[in-house]
């Protein structure tokens, strides 16, 4: 059993204990459902108090329930809340430190609720897709007020408990402990002090009113509606909210049981709930135990004080983490060090950023033109030129100075990571880091785990990237990792898209109406083409039967880089980041399907969607036949956090899996068949093949 039950003099005191946040999963309920069983049956018990043990009241549902059938089996929330609002005695909620989604609306079935300081409260079910269904959209406003409520219910944010206290006419906290430490106390008080009091208040008994009636819920939706494309959840919150305010309880109750049922059958929250597993799940390697003891990481050193180098030093310093950079010249490290100040004065500018906090991380912050002075830090990353003899230079002085047991990362994009451990002698403690550009920015980070990379390396790299608030996924070795190695074929389409009859503009505007932060051409620019041709370079020695549009190379050799050098496959006003469509670029790629003799043909936006998608998608299924990537969810999360992919899609495998893998394979076998196209790598994997003929799923 997930709570306990305990008789204090002549309070029962009901206590949640499903560590780590006291989800109410089906043990928890029953529990719950048992200790008021109990409680009821003592003549001796006069009132009744819940809270929860460690770090929370509630956090809400069980996510270890998500989708199973015990998150629906009796008692369900709503029939706990019910035998908590029918109890002859007066039930308190004590809540601390966390009471969200579920834990919130059980507190509100309660007849009193004590809240201790800076507990956090919220409604946040519409971040899976979905509204608050055990009553949440309908008791809230009634204890908060229409506007507060909804609000808390629409945005899923969180607020203190204090300040939801200091709202006028609120009917959510009764009292608000000195502290977090006499919480426990002043509850059981405050039961004493109710114990008599008949009849019980109850929350569905308030009234529920806006004084301005359907034209607040008009705005509302106005605004709501503006901000919440492709999320349908968001207006389905005030219309749940709006019932409240209209009918009888128990008609508000319905309504949000039929919202609710809806809204689960949507792709996007389908999509929003994959991510939220999918996140967690990342964080787990299949063989690194959970407990695997780390190295301690209280010092960070980094080589090179270039683009990257600085990004990755300010995650160090925002987390509180001492940085040491390396540079082989006093004028590189200025530089540097110039830059990470102008980012954190410009977030000081907007506010974003207390001069105090500026001056503390700064205080982190040293430099040094000698290996000698690392020795003493605990894990080094290497951010120099993405060249192996450097690479090799480098990890060379590193293996001389680093302490034993120093984690030695890498944050190559393309080099052999194999390799670059070979040059120590040392390999067990190399690993890669694989940032994103501005790394002080971008959410994901790719782990790469070498051959020989330990164990504790690995989960201790995890940890670590878990303080510097990156969402980690583990990739193995191979060329360009999960992400690049991807991005790779879906720029090829790309390419043969223009090839055949499109503009830059038009498949950018195909790409982006699916919901992509970017379309390819776009994010070329910002990524710079000229990476892509030094790739292409390369690939005509390494893999020389690679097919590739040559628009591209054409493009870079017109010195077209694309915003550094504000002029791509669009054009860029100094200071701007607006692509302008360019005439001669499109001039050019005409010229170009000319002089190989192709009649231009007119491309659906379907078909651009298509081969782009499913070129992510079949690379994909290769990377996790070859064990690249150890599940489907790691994919999908490595495209969302880095590569602007929309997330009520859930990441191009699960779009993949909702379109359906077998007719994913049929537009396969159909792009083949396109001379302009490259048919051998449209050969579905063989696991796509596989999972599609037996009618499964990647996730
Ligand atoms: P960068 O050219 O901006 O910076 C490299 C820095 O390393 C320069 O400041 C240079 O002076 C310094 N450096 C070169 N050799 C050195 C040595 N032997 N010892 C100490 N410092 C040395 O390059 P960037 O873009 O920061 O790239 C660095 C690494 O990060 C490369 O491996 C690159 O592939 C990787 N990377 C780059 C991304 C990007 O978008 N720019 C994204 C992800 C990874």
């Amino acid at each position: 059993m997930t709570a306990h039950y305990q008789v204090h003099g002549d309070i029962a005191v009901i206590t949640l204990d499903n560590p780590p946040v006291n989800g109410l999963g089906l043990s928890t309920r029953q529990g719950i459902a048992q200790g008021m069983e109990q409680a009821l049956a003592d003549a001796a018990v006069a009132a009744i108090v819940i809270t929860g043990a460690g770090k929370a009241f509630s956090g809400g549902a069980d996510i270890r329930e998500f989708g199973s059938p015990k998150a629906m089996q009796e008692p369900n929330l709503n029939s706990v809340i019910q035998v908590l609002e029918q109890s002859s005695k007066p039930v308190v909620a004590a809540i601390h430190s966390v009471a969200m989604g579920g834990g919130l609306e059980l507190a509100l079935g309660c007849h009193y609720r004590v809240a201790a300081p800076g507990a956090s409260i919220a409604l946040p079910e519409v971040k899976l897709g979905l509204l608050p269904g055990a009553g949440g959209t309908q008791r809230l406003p009634r204890a908060l007020g229409v506007e507060p409520a909804l609000n808390m219910i629409v945005s899923g944010e969180a607020i203190k408990s204090e300040m939801l206290a200091m709202l006028p006419g609120q009917q959510l906290f009764q009292k608000i402990s000195a502290s977090p430490e006499s919480l426990a106390e002043e509850a059981l008080a405050f039961a004493r002090s109710v114990a008599a009091t008949r009849p019980l208040p109850l929350v569905r008994n308030l009234p529920c009113k806006h004084p301005l009636g359907d034209a607040y819920f008009q705005f509302a939706r106005n605004m709501v509606g503006g901000m919440s494309k492709n999320y349908p959840a968001p207006l389905k919150c005030v219309d749940a909210v709006e019932a409240a305010t209209k009918g009888k309880f128990e008609a508000g109750m319905a309504k949000e049981r039929e919202i609710f049922i809806n809204l689960m059958w949507t792709s996007e929250s389908r999509a929003l709930r994959h991510l939220f597993l999918g996140e967690r799940a990342a964080s787990k390697i299949p063989d690194v135990p959970a407990d695997t003891p780390l190295r301690d990481i209280k010092s960070v050193a980094i080589i090179g004080a270039g683009t990257m180098g600085g990004g990755i030093a300010m995650n160090f310093l925002n987390a509180g983490v001492p940085v040491k950079m390396l540079e082989m010249k006093q004028e590189a490290l200025d530089r540097g060090l110039a830059t990470i100040r102008g980012n954190y004065e410009a977030q000081v500018k907007k506010g974003k950023l207390k001069q105090a906090k500026y001056d503390e991380r700064m205080a982190l912050l040293s430099t040094t033109l000698s290996y000698d002075d690392l020795s003493g830090t605990d894990m080094v990353i290497e951010a120099v030129f993405e060249e192996i003899g450097v690479k090799e230079a480098v990890f060379k002085e590193l293996d001389r100075v680093m302490k034993p047991g120093a984690i030695l990362a890498s944050n190559t994009s393309t080099l052999d990571l194999n390799k670059i451990a070979s040059f120590t002698k040392r390999p067990q403690d190399v690993v890669g880091l694989h940032f994103f550009s501005p790394a002080n920015v971008m959410k994901l980070l790719e782990v790469v785990r070498g051959e020989k990379t330990a164990i504790d390396v690995m989960a201790t790299v995890m940890a670590v990237s878990k303080k510097i608030r990156k969402t980690a996924v583990v990739s193995g070795v191979c060329d360009g990792f999960i992400g690049n190695r991807m991005i790779e074929q879906y720029g090829r389409q790309g390419g043969f898209l223009l090839d055949e009859g499109c503009t830059p503009e038009q498949v950018d505007k195909a790409m982006e109406k699916f919901g992509m932060a970017m379309g390819p051409f776009r994010m070329g620019d910002l990524a710079g083409n000229d990476i892509g041709w030094a790739i292409r370079k390369r690939r005509a020695t390494e893999r020389a039967n690679m097919k590739y549009s040559k628009t591209a190379d054409l493009l870079c050799e017109k010195g077209r880089f694309g915003q550094k050098t504000g002029a791509g496959w669009y054009d860029y006003k100094p200071g701007k980041r607006d692509a302008i469509p360019n005439a001669e670029v499109v001039k050019m790629i005409e010229d170009y399907r000319a002089a190989q003799g192709i009649t231009p043909r007119k491309i659906s936006d379907e078909e651009i969607v298509q081969r782009l998608v499913f070129a992510l998608v079949n690379e994909a299924a290769h990377i996790l036949e070859e064990g690249i990537a150890n599940k489907a969810s790691d994919i999908d999360i490595c495209y969302i956090f880095g590569y602007g992919f929309p997330p009520y899609r859930g990441g191009p495998m699960l779009y993949a899996d909702e379109v359906g893998l077998f007719n994913v394979v049929q537009a396969m076998h159909r792009f083949a068949q396109n001379p302009r196209d490259d048919a051998e790598f449209w050969k579905p994997a063989p696991l796509l093949a596989k999972l599609a003929a037996e009618g499964k799923t990647f996730n």
